[in-house]
Parts: structure tokens; sequence; C-alpha cells
């Protein structure tokens, strides 16, 4: 029986793994396999992977809690207080904001779900929401489970992966609900510059959009570059959702706690909903996240390891023949042109068989993505671990440059 005939369209097509070998490097048991028979993940967006990563002050607080014992229970569906005011105070020390930790911030196990969270009040079956290609892949998918059209608006190396704006003109209709970017970019590690950002707001006003600023990398922006928050310019408080996570900049994306932060006619809403959907984020985690968030000099700290991090990626890839990499502009990641040695998936294999190190191949980051790959170049604590696999995906490439005649 095909039992497929029951589901809807949203989901029926998806594919987890199970029937068929998925080479998808970022869930299921492909990567679980990988691991134990000795391989390497550098293709999950996780800073120090896999070695241990809970800075004292944090072990402090979880240690207490446990003893505490109160964290065998439930918090707050909507985000526990002390963790919204934490996060408040946060934010609105590094943006100028006044957010209400009862109108404006809602916590959600992880910002994954954030993001899918803050796009459901919205997105109606055949509502469109534009997605900048290369984009973080769940949000190509997230309005289509939604019912929702998602329209892929490219963006080019050649403008250094800064907004188009004829690009997402030219693909406005009467349907197009939503604008959602990813702030810094994921892949490409683009912050957005206060040009393109205020143009990209016009343009939501002007068409009557939301837009949904996907900001997990924001912790850390390389080189001096001004990281300007959508939700700060004029007019575009009101329709905008921040999402945020824990995860990336202070590292601790085991804790599954991110965050969402709006205007409280929408969050009102969201908050009305948030029960059922989120139910509650763990509560040993969130006072793990109190902690991390209250001590400053974790971001410091992890700053200098990744900005160092990103000089000694750069290093290692930038002049291999056929590849292009520019210095990463923001947290944990390198995005390298491969398309001269070969396609995408050929050079995350050849790298994945012969060095044992599972790379993201460029293309579930949207069209744009055919002929690079993504590496997370934050992976072990120690650079010396880092370097050594550099120099085995160096070699790698290498290789692939002098069969091609390159070298
Ligand atoms: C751009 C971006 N946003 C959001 C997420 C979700 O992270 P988390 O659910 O751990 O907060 C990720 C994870 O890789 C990401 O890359």
């Amino acid at each position: 029986m095909d039992i497929k005939h029951l589901m809807n369209d949203r989901f029926k097509n998806l594919q987890g793994g199970l029937f068929l070998a998925v080479t998808k490097a970022d869930v299921g048991e492909g990567a679980g396999n990988f691991m134990k028979a000795g391989g390497d993940i550098m293709a999950w967006a996780d800073p120090f992977f896999p070695d241990p990563a809970i800075p004292e002050s944090v072990q402090k607080a979880l240690h207490e809690a446990v003893d505490d014992g109160f964290a065998a229970h439930y918090s707050m569906p909507i985000g526990d207080l002390d963790l919204r005011k934490t996060l408040c105070e946060d934010v609105n020390k590094k943006t100028g904001l006044k957010l209400d930790p009862s109108r404006n911030m809602l916590v959600t196990p992880g910002s994954d779900s954030g993001l899918l969270f803050a796009m459901m009040p919205f997105i109606s079956p055949g509502d469109e929401i534009m997605v900048p290609d290369p984009s973080y892949p769940s949000n190509f998918l997230n309005g289509k489970l939604l019912g929702g059209v998602t329209v892929p608006v490219p963006l080019y190396e050649e403008d250094n992966y800064q907004f188009r704006m004829e690009e997402f003109e030219k693909r406005v209709t009467d349907k197009t609900k939503m604008v959602l970017i990813s702030h810094p970019n994921n892949p490409t590690t683009t912050v957005f510059r206060r040009e393109s950002i205020e143009a990209l707001c016009e343009f939501v006003i002007k068409h009557d959009l939301i837009l949904v600023s996907d900001q997990a990398f924001q912790d850390h922006i390389y080189d001096g570059i001004e990281f300007v928050h959508p939700a700060t310019l004029p007019g575009m408080w009101e329709r905008t959702l921040t999402v945020c996570s824990i995860s990336k900049g202070i590292g601790l994306s085991g804790f599954r706690i991110g965050y969402v932060y709006t205007d409280d006619v929408i969050m009102d809403v969201l908050y009305g909903a948030a029960v059922n959907v989120i139910g509650a984020s763990s509560t040993l985690s969130t006072i793990g996240a109190i902690a991390a968030v209250k001590d400053e000099e974790i971001l410091k700290s992890h700053y200098v390891r990744l900005e160092r991090r990103r000089r000694l990626a750069w290093e290692s890839f930038h002049d291999i023949p056929g590849v292009r990499m520019k210095l990463p502009e923001s947290g944990i990641l390198s995005w390298l042109y491969i398309g001269d040695l070969g396609t995408s998936e050929e050079v995350a294999n050849r790298i994945m068989n012969d060095a044992k190190i599972m790379v993201n191949q460029g293309t579930p980051y949207g069209a744009q993505g055919e002929g690079y790959i993504r590496i997370v170049t934050a992976c072990f604590a120690r650079d010396e671990d880092a370097q050594e696999r550099f120099d085995r995906i160096r070699a790698v490439l290498m290789k692939m440059a002098e069969e091609k005649g390159l070298k």
C-alpha cells in the first residue's frame, strides 16, 4: 500500500535517507556511520566539533542546576523569564533596541525551530517567500513545508554576494509575502553591507512584506565590517522577525537554544501558539544559556580563536590552482569555488573518499552553489588538529588540480 497518497504535497516528496543512499551531509545515519568508521566531519556548522567545548562558567551553572534538581521540570513555553531578560539586555546593548522581555522575546529549542515558527503566522498556501541563493538550505524548504512557494533570488560572487536589487524586483508578484535572509550569510560568510540592507529594507516596505532575518552567525564579524541589524532601520521594526542562536558564536549548539525577537503585535501571536509549537526549551540548557550569555569572555575568547582559524583555512586553500577563496567575513565557515576541478558532488565525494573528511557540497545552498564546497573550518578545538585536516583536504584538491592539468 502506498501510504504516501494520504500525505500532503508539502511533505510527501521529502527523503531522509531510509530508502536510498542520501549523500546529504547534514543529517542522519550517513554522518554517524562515517564517524564510526573513523571519518572526520567538517560539514556541521558547530564550532570545535567534536571536542569538549563547554566554558567553565557554564559548566559551573550546569552542575549547580543538577544539584538543585529543579531542572527536571518544564520552563515556560515562551522561555524562562531570566533567560529572556538576559537575552534582551544583550540585544539592547548591541542594537540600541528597547526589547521588553515579556513582549518581544521568545526562546526556542534552537533557531531552526524559531525560523519555521517565525514564518508560520504569515505563510498561507501559495504565498511566495524570496530567499537569496546561495543561502542556508532550511530557508529554501521552510516555505514549502508551510505550503508556500520559495523563490530563490541569485547572489553573485562577482558582487561579493551582496544583494542585486533588480533580481528581487523582477521576481516580486502579488503573492510575495516575505523575504528571508541569512545575515551574515551561510554559506558564503557574507555580511550584507549597509547599502545592501537599506536597499532590501526599502524593497520590503515598498511591497508591504515581512522580513525574517536569520542572524545565527552574527556574533563574529571580522575586519571591522559594520553589522547592520535590519530591525533597527526606519519602518522595519514592526515587520521584521530576527532569529538568533547560541549555537554558533557562543558554540553551544548541543544546548538547542535559539531566540526570536520582534514587535509585540507579532509576538502576541507567537506567544499564543508557543505551547503547541514549541512546548518549551530544555530547562537545563536554559540555565546554561543564561550563564553563557552573561559571561562576555566566552564570545571574546572564541573570537580570537575563530579569527585565527579563518586565516589558517585561507592560507591552506586560497592558492590551490583551480580554487578561489576569499578570507571569510564572519563566523566559522569557508566557501571555496572548486568548479575547475569538478562538480560540487565530485569534489566533496573525492575529499570524503581520499581524505576521509566530510565537507558540504555547494548545491544544497541553492543553484548558485554548484561549483562550490563549504568547509566548517572551526571544527576541532586545537588549531593543530584542524590544520592536519586542512592539509589532507589541500592534498586532495592539489591532486585534482594536477589531474586537470592546472598545476
Ligand atoms: C544560518 C543558520 N541559521 C540557523 C541555524 C540553526 O541553528 P540552531 O538550530 O542550532 O540554532 C543554522 C544551523 O546550521 C544556520 O546555519
